[in-house]
């Protein structure tokens, strides 16, 4: 099967191609990248040279490349991950989440459709997205498969559209697909802009944890290589047409969390329990900020089999054991133009 994987060089869809280079050599995994700010391929060295694996770059807003690499590739099936992924830059720059999230989703199943238009047998679109486009929660309830989207921010608004014109290609021309939704996640390879990276970072170099609001937002968090297993489940078994949701069943209120990374850091960087808490700052709040997350992750774990592997403690201690081993990949990263995002962004 020749299995194209797109965003394969960013944060979780560098843990999807590994799991499937690795598990699976009959496989011979494409990874189409544009290797924006957020695609690096660092990510994937340990797996580069692997006979089943080859790298793709291109931009998948550029119809005419896409369509030509289907044909040349002849993919079986797609796994689509790439994205622009963060809220805080949908919020300064939402036409780019329109560009790419939107527009380019439509390439990939206009090439698709094209490519599997005399054989739809063994196809399948697998789209890998978040659980904000169901909006935000109060203080009680879970996202479940049927609640209705309801996104506030511009990154969601353009998952939730993506995932619309997924369902409508199913519908209209019989493209085969799953949607999966998913939680906040957090890992290895994390890019820090999201929270826990970018408060690893911050503690590492003793600078302020910008906390949003009054910290009493709540997300869901999954370690990434959950979120990676979970996807290889569906993809192999689940049932075409279905969307299935993704998440721990681990919330957390963002002040909480930020208190126990700083305990943990604390610990791991021999400091005085206390020190890392200092640094945390309350800065403006976020528009639109949505208040809660929480996935109902039944339906995945009943029909398909699937559980977290790991606790929050447990994947919350590898990560941060990661970022302190991998500081050159830190550096790499904060040194360029993550600067100049950092200066505009938190003044
Ligand atoms: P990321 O920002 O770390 O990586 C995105 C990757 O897509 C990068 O490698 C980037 O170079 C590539 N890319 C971006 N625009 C592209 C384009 N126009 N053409 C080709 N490649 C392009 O994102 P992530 O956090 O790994 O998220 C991956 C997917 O999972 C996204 O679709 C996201 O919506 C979804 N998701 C993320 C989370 C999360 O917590 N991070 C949770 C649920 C779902
Ligand atoms: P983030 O990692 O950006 O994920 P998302 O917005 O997709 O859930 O943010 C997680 C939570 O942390 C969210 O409630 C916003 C908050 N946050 C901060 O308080 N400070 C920060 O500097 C960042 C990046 C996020």
């Amino acid at each position: 099967m020749n299995i194209l994987i797109t965003g394969g060089a960013g944060f979780i869809g560098s843990h999807v191609v590994r799991r499937m280079v690795k598990n699976y050599p009959k496989y011979h995994i494409y990874n189409l990248d544009a290797l924006t700010y957020a695609g690096n391929l660092e990510n994937l060295k340990d797996i580069e040279n692997f006979s089943n694996y080859t790298f793709l770059k291109g931009n998948i807003t550029d119809y005419s490349f896409i369509d030509s690499t289907f044909k040349n590739y002849k993919f079986d099936r797609i796994i689509h991950l790439a994205a622009e992924s963060h809220v805080d830059r949908s919020i300064t720059d939402p036409l780019a989440f329109v560009t790419t999230n939107v527009i380019g989703t439509v390439n990939l199943l206009n090439a698709s459709k094209e490519l599997w238009k005399d054989d739809l047998s063994n196809k399948l679109f697998y789209h890998v997205s978040t659980d904000e486009v169901y909006g935000s929660l109060a203080a009680t309830g879970l996202f479940t498969e049927t609640t209705s989207y309801d996104p506030n921010s511009p990154y969601s608004a353009s998952k939730a559209s993506s995932d619309h014109f997924v369902r409508a290609y199913g519908e209209t021309y019989d493209l085969p697909f799953i949607i999966s939704n998913c939680s906040n996640n957090y890992g290895p390879n994390h890019f820090p802009e999201k929270l826990i990276p970018l408060f690893i970072n911050n503690i590492i170099s003793n600078k302020p944890l910008p906390v949003y609001g009054d910290g009493n937002y709540t997300r869901d968090w999954l370690f990434v290589e959950d979120h990676a297993k979970a996807i290889d489940i569906a993809f192999h078994n689940g049932n075409r047409g279905e969307t299935y949701n993704i998440g721990g069943f681990n919330e957390w209120k963002n002040i909480d969390l930020v208190k126990l990374l700083c305990k943990l850091m604390d610990k791991k960087l021999n400091r005085n329990l206390g020190d890392s808490e200092k640094l945390i700052t309350y800065v403006k709040d976020r528009p639109g900020h949505d208040l809660r997350y929480a996935i109902d992750a039944t339906k995945i774990s009943s029909e398909l089999g699937w559980k977290p592997s790991v606790t929050f403690e447990e994947g919350l201690s590898k990560t941060i054991d990661w970022f302190l081993e991998n500081q050159d990949w830190l550096n790499n990263i904060t040194s360029g133009s993550y600067k100049e995002y950092y200066s505009k962004m938190y003044k």
